[in-house]
C-alpha cells in the first residue's frame, strides 16, 4: 500500500490518500485539542500511544462481530483504515453522568446513569457540534433511520465489550463518542477509540484518567493514557 497525498489535516489525526481507491492512511499527530480546537498543544507521544491504543480497540471491537474500518498498524503513528463516507453524525453513550450531560442538565457528577443514555451531536466545529435528534437527522439528510437505528445498536454493543475490558483493567467507562461511516453500504465503525474521546475513571479512586485532565489542566495527560492502555493490555513497546 502506498501512501499519497494528504486529504484533510483535522484537529488530531492527518488523513491520506493511498493507491487503493479504498483504503486511507490515518496519521495520529500529537495535537491536542479541546473546545472546538480553541485550545491546542503539541503532546509528546499521543500520536504513538492513541494509534496504538486504537489499534487494540479496534482489534477488540472487530473480535466481537463489530465492523470497524481499522485494517492494521503502518507504523507508530499511522494506521490503515478502509476509506468510508463519513456520516456527521456523532453518537455518544454515557454509562456516569460527567461533562457536557452534568452542565446542561444540573445533574451531580459521578451519577450512576441507568440505562445507559444515548445522544447524537452534529459533527461540525463551526456550530459548536450542536445536539441533534433521530428526526433533525432524518429532515436534513444527515443519516436514514434505518443507518440511525444501526448506529444505535453497534454503539451500545461497544458498550458492552469495552465496559468489561475497562473493569477487568480497574477502569469505569464514563462516556465514549463514536463515528461511523459507509463502506460499500454497510454502517462501519470509523475514526478512532481513544482516551481522547471517552471518559475513563480509576474504579477505586475515580481520578480521571482521559482527555479531561488536558481539558481541566490537571497534568499528566499521555501518562495517564499509557496508565490505562498498560491496564488493558495494549502494547506500547
Ligand atoms: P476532526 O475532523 O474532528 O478535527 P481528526 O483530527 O480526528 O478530527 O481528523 C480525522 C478525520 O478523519 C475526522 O474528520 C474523521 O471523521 C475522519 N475519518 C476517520 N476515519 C475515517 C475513515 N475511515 N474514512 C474517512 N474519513 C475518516
Ligand atoms: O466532553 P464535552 O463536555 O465537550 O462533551 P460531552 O458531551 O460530555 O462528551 C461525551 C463524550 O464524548 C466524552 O467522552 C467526550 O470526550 C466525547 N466527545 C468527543 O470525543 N468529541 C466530541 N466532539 C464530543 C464528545
Amino acid at each position: 500500500m502506498e501512501k499519497r497525498q494528504e486529504l484533510y489535516a483535522g484537529k488530531a489525526k492527518s488523513v491520506f490518500a493511498t493507491d487503493d481507491p479504498d483504503h486511507l492512511v490515518l496519521h495520529f499527530r500529537d495535537d491536542t485539542s479541546a473546545f472546538d480546537g480553541e485550545r491546542m498543544e503539541s503532546l509528546a507521544r499521543k500520536g504513538t500511544v492513541n494509534n496504538r491504543f486504537n489499534a487494540f480497540i479496534m482489534g477488540k471491537l472487530q473480535e466481537a462481530g463489530i465492523p470497524t474500518h481499522f485494517d492494521g498498524l503502518l507504523s507508530d503513528t499511522e494506521s490503515l483504515v478502509k476509506k468510508l463516507e463519513m456520516i456527521p453524525v456523532e453518537c455518544v453513550v454515557r454509562n456516569i453522568a460527567a461533562g457536557g450531560l452534568v452542565k446542561r442538565l444540573g445533574v451531580e457528577e459521578g451519577r450512576e446513569l441507568t440505562p445507559p443514555t444515548f445522544e447524537l451531536f452534529l459533527k461540525n466545529d463551526a456550530l459548536h457540534d450542536p445536539m441533534i435528534n433521530e428526526s433533525l437527522a432524518e429532515t436534513f439528510g444527515w443519516a436514514t433511520p434505518d443507518q440511525l437505528r444501526e448506529m444505535k445498536v453497534l454503539t451500545f454493543k461497544v458498550n458492552e465489550v469495552l465496559k468489561t475490558l475497562f473493569a477487568e483493567g480497574g477502569l469505569l467507562l464514563v462516556d465514549y463518542k463514536l463515528e461511523f461511516g459507509l463502506f460499500k453500504g454497510e454502517i462501519v465503525l470509523g475514526d478512532e477509540f481513544s482516551p481522547d474521546g471517552c471518559r475513563l475513571w480509576d474504579a477505586a479512586t475515580r481520578e480521571k484518567l482521559d482527555k479531561d485532565r488536558f481539558r481541566q489542566g490537571l497534568g499528566g495527560v499521555i501518562e495517564a493514557y499509557e496508565e490505562v492502555g498498560r491496564r488493558i493490555g495494549v502494547d506500547f513497546s
